[in-house]
């Protein structure tokens, strides 16, 4: 018997399987290309001929495949071995795609934890990995000593959905910058100013506005977007016009941020002229008029 079976070695699933061999686990891996299992091998992993070979080594069974349903099929040729067992799916996916995947573990007796990565895989066993964990609060409790072998382990909820959806959440903060990052660059290096010079501006930038989010986070849980508000949506939504403006002609694509200045405009059409930016959140949850 292994302490942990690894089910999928692509790039992640490898960083995984070397974390947890560097904390002295006994692993056994499967991968549909044996030839990604042979460093493993030579540190020791097992290396099992099937999925079912694998999850029946283990008490605890981690999968990180491309997608969900490679997921599904990869494990379902080995539903029967895994009842008694704990599944941990770090394959990325949505919340409705993790309810599924843990209901399909409870109907073959099997506890379930579904989790979200929050590193790329050198960053596995890092201090700066954190990996972020829904569903099965025992199976957590039983598991999270071995788990932390990956970076810092955050259990979230009784709800397998709640990974997927803080892991989403996470990435789209994240794509938000890099889309006006992007834009930044695409300005700048039209007019000439090279990467390098403008780089350091914008990062001491992005930093300095980080300072407003967690007033946001106050107005959005009390509702009150109104009290102690130096930069107002009217304001920024006029100014957000010469940004536009700017970008077109200096002929550079506004497809990036156009939609940003549509919903400022539909906030200050709904009255909030007066309010924070964090009014706008309000109007995503529901959908635009029309849509
Ligand atoms: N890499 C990252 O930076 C990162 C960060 C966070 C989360 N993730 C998530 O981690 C998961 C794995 O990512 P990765 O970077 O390891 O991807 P990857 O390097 O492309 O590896 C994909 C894995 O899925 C397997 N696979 C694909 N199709 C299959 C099929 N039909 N049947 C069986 N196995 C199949 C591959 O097997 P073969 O080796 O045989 O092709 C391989 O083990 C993804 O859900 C990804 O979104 C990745």
């Amino acid at each position: 018997m292994s302490d942990i079976a690894v089910i999928g070695l692509g790039a992640m699933g490898t960083a995984l399987a070397h974390a947890f061999l560097n904390k002295g686990h006994e692993v056994t891996v499967w991968n549909r290309s044996p030839a990604k299992a042979e460093a493993l091998a030579a540190r020791g992993a097992v290396v099992a001929k099937t999925v079912e070979e694998a999850v029946r080594s283990s008490p605890l069974i981690v999968a990180c495949l491309l997608v969900y349903d490679t997921v599904h099929e990869a494990l379902g040729a080995a539903e029967a071995a895994f009842s008694g067992r704990t599944l941990v799916n770090l394959t990325n996916g949505t919340p409705d795609q993790a309810r599924a995947m843990s209901d399909w573990a409870a109907r073959h007796g099997a506890n379930y934890l579904d989790g979200g990565i929050m590193a790329v895989p050198p960053m596995i066993g890092g201090q700066h990995a954190l990996i972020l964990y829904g569903g099965s609060r025992q199976a957590f409790e039983t598991y999270s000593g071995r788990l932390d072998a990956l970076g810092a382990s955050r259990y979230l909820g009784e709800d397998a959905g709640l990974a997927p959806l803080y892991d989403i959440s996470l990435l789209a903060g994240m794509y938000g910058l890099f889309a006006g990052v992007l834009q930044a660059l695409a300005l700048t290096g039209k007019a000439g100013i090279p990467a390098r010079e403008f780089m350091p501006l914008l990062t001491a930038w992005l930093e300095a506005m980080q300072g407003a989010l967690p007033k946001w986070a106050e107005q959005i849980d009390s509702g009150d977007h109104t009290s102690n508000v130096v930069s107002n949506l009217g304001m920024q939504a006029d100014a957000y016009v010469n940004l536009i403006d700017a970008t077109r002609s200096a002929a550079v694509s506004a497809e990036l941020v156009l939609p940003m200045q549509d919903l400022m405009r539909r906030g200050v059409a709904a009255g909030n002229a007066n309010a924070d930016l964090s009014s706008l959140v309000g109007l995503l949850q529901r959908p635009k008029p029309g849509a």
